[in-house]
């Protein structure tokens, strides 16, 4: 294929994505045709119990089960409280969105994902779905490289994520940055991206709602970058990927998003930053991640 009919076909699927997403949001729909039934079933499957309107309260350090793993080799952070981590009873939560086939291990197909991931971030940039579009300074997309192995999803945009419009930027992405150089990657090696992509008010966890407006948002970035793993950080990661709550239940066990990519739920970095004691469980969780990618961990220093 010439660079020209390439260029082409990534104008004719930037459009019809445009025009997708433009549909969701005009119709509020809970789900695409395209949405594979296998998928609709596991998620599903995987949601148990019965609905809970109340936020959950922030796990406590006393309630983290008896610490077992290996000391974490991410240096301990001084606490700073700045985003509420939820859990609690487990209960299912609707399903948005569809799953079209794209990997980027083709050139071709990369060039094409790239271009909708491009696409796709123009169309958030200029999202007014719900009313988070109006506190926001920015929308915040993505990070890192959308050809990669392993995808990092978290909560939402805080206040220096929506200054500076990337992902993970504060407190908690250095911890997540350390986290994820103890596992052997660069922070351009993996793919980072939240479950709302503007900042809710005063850092609250973001609304069912708002949750879904934004949902079409990451399946598509999902199924453009086709991880083979993504982590789940904190509660409202695992409520958006994978529609079930109760993160201190779910941590350190394999999920399926929509029945096709392993999820490995675990903690937030920002409930780490408060509760460091919980980073021995969290590395527990990132190894067994390095394990399914084959990935060895890098020589520790000193
Ligand atoms: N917490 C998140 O969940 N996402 C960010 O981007 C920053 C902090």
């Amino acid at each position: 294929m010439s660079s020209e009919e390439l260029r082409s076909e990534a104008r004719a699927i930037a459009g019809s994505l445009r025009a997708l997403l433009q549909q969701l949001v005009d119709t509020g729909a809970d789900a695409l045709p395209s949405e594979p039934a296998a998928a609709r079933r596991q998620a599903q499957a995987g949601a148990q119990g019965s609905p809970d309107p109340r936020r959950a309260e922030e796990p406590r350090p006393a309630t983290v089960a008896p610490t077992r793993a290996p000391k974490p080799p991410f240096a301990p952070s001084t606490p700073s409280p700045t985003r509420r981590e939820a859990h609690g009873e487990a209960r299912a939560l609707p399903v948005v969105g569809h799953a079209p086939e794209i990997t980027l291990d083709h050139p071709v197909e990369r060039e094409v994902g790239l271009a909708r991931l491009g696409a796709l971030e123009q169309l958030v940039a200029g999202c007014q779905a719900c009313a988070l579009h109006q506190g926001r300074t920015q929308t915040v997309f993505a990070r890192g490289t959308p050809v990669t192995e392993l995808m990092f999803v978290g909560e939402g945009p805080g206040a220096e994520e929506d200054a500076q419009g990337l992902p993970f930027v504060g407190k908690a992405g250095q911890l997540l940055d350390r986290m994820i150089a103890a596992m052997g990657y660069a922070p351009d090696e993996i793919y980072v991206a939240n479950v709302v992509k503007c900042r809710p008010p005063s850092n609250r966890k973001p609304e069912p709602p708002e949750m879904q407006a934004c949902e079409g948002y990451l399946h598509e970035q999902i199924a453009i970058v086709r991880p083979k793993v993504i982590v789940a950080l904190g509660a409202t990661a695992c409520e958006g990927l994978l529609k079930v709550s109760g993160i201190t239940r779910l941590r350190g066990t394999w999920r399926l998003y929509r029945g096709a990519i392993p999820v490995m739920p675990t903690f937030h970095p920002a409930y780490l930053l408060r509760t460091p004691e919980a980073k021995r469980d969290v590395w527990s969780d990132l190894q067994q991640v390095m394990a399914k990618l084959g990935k060895a961990p890098p020589p520790r220093r000193g």
